[in-house]
């Protein structure tokens, strides 16, 4: 069996595929042309988030039976196309849910007690302690949009923090995974909450989770961390919010366009901006290749 390996997998899960007796081709950055014109030649492909797999790519897969995501969400993949041509689509959705919580709690501190733009002033010389001061994360409440896997394992190291209280909004989970989850609608968690954080999966056909309305309806100084995907917060309705004050502070690790291109909101004084590396950890990522590995081995077995 033939495995082409698109994006970035680590060197131990290829060296796993091999050792099972496939034949695997490390072509991770492969260009859209150049995908198109191999593709023919291999049973499956592995790509991350950068490659591409358009219907075009699938049509040209001849001998496609499986694509496998390494990571979580298939955005990147035309699944209808897939499903159509009976080619299956696999992906690794716990590999990162402790990176990215780990990450959603550090930027709530980030964000409470100003540490990216703290450490901003000292790097361009200047000593301006007054303007740092914060407030504590402990003792608030804390908001979370979508208690799945991510959701959940960052409630949980909230309230080992010592928030007060954990709302949480998610219509799919009708009783509270935990005891310290008091599940809620929308408006109340969004009315109610100090901080907010966002895990859910971005739908196009509904658009975006927050929006005017929505900030509208939040606390004054609201802090919000969105390392769930670009999309599920109306940019310009944030940046709105920021000027106005109305959110405190916000992380984005997450664009509706990646790379992203709305300076303004990266570059505003209360916004500590990433470029999607949520799942970005050595431990994370390996994790996705190892079960890219046993997807792809356990597949052609
Ligand atoms: N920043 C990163 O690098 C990174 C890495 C991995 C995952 N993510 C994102 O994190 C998100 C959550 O991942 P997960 O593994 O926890 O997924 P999950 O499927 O376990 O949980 C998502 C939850 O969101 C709920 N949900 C969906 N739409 C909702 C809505 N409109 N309002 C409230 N709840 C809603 C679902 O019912 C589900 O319980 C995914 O969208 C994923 O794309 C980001």
């Amino acid at each position: 069996m033939n495995v082409l390996i698109c994006d970035k997998v680590p060197k131990d899960a290829i060296e796993k595929m091999r050792a099972a007796g496939l034949q695997v081709d490390d072509r991770a950055g492969i260009a859209a042309d150049e995908l198109k014109s191999v593709v023919g030649g291999y049973e499956a492909i592995v790509v991350r988030s950068a490659t591409k797999v358009t219907a075009e790519v699938i049509a040209a897969g001849q001998a496609l039976k499986l694509i496998v995501r390494g990571g979580v969400g298939v955005d990147n993949i035309d699944v209808k196309a897939a499903e159509s041509r009976g080619v299956a689509v696999k992906n690794t959705p716990a590999a990162s849910t402790e990176s990215v919580a780990e990450l959603a709690i550090g930027l709530m501190f980030a964000l409470s007690r100003k540490i990216a733009q703290a450490d901003a002033s000292m790097k361009a010389a200047k000593w301006e302690k007054k303007a740092f001061e914060g407030v504590e994360v402990g003792g608030k409440t804390l908001g979370v949009i979508g208690i799945g896997r991510i959701g959940l394992a960052t409630a949980r190291k909230a309230h080992l923090l010592g928030v007060k209280k954990v709302l949480a909004h998610d219509p799919w989970v009708p009783t509270a995974p935990a005891d310290f989850v008091t599940m809620t609608d929308l408006d109340s968690l969004l009315r109610e909450s100090d901080i907010l954080t966002l895990h859910i999966p971005f739908d196009k056909a509904k658009g975006a989770t927050l929006g005017a309305r929505e900030f509208g309806l939040m606390k004054p100084g609201v802090l919000l961390v969105n390392c769930a995907r670009g999309g599920v917060v109306d940019e310009g309705a944030l940046l709105e919010a920021l000027n106005a004050g109305k959110v405190g502070g916000a992380a984005v690790d997450v664009w509706a366009k990646e790379p992203t291109e709305n300076h303004a909101l990266a570059k505003h004084p209360a916004v500590v901006a990433l470029p999607h590396v949520g799942a970005s950890t050595k431990e994370g990522q390996g994790r996705v290749g190892g079960e890219v590995a046993d997807i792809v081995i356990a597949f052609f077995r």
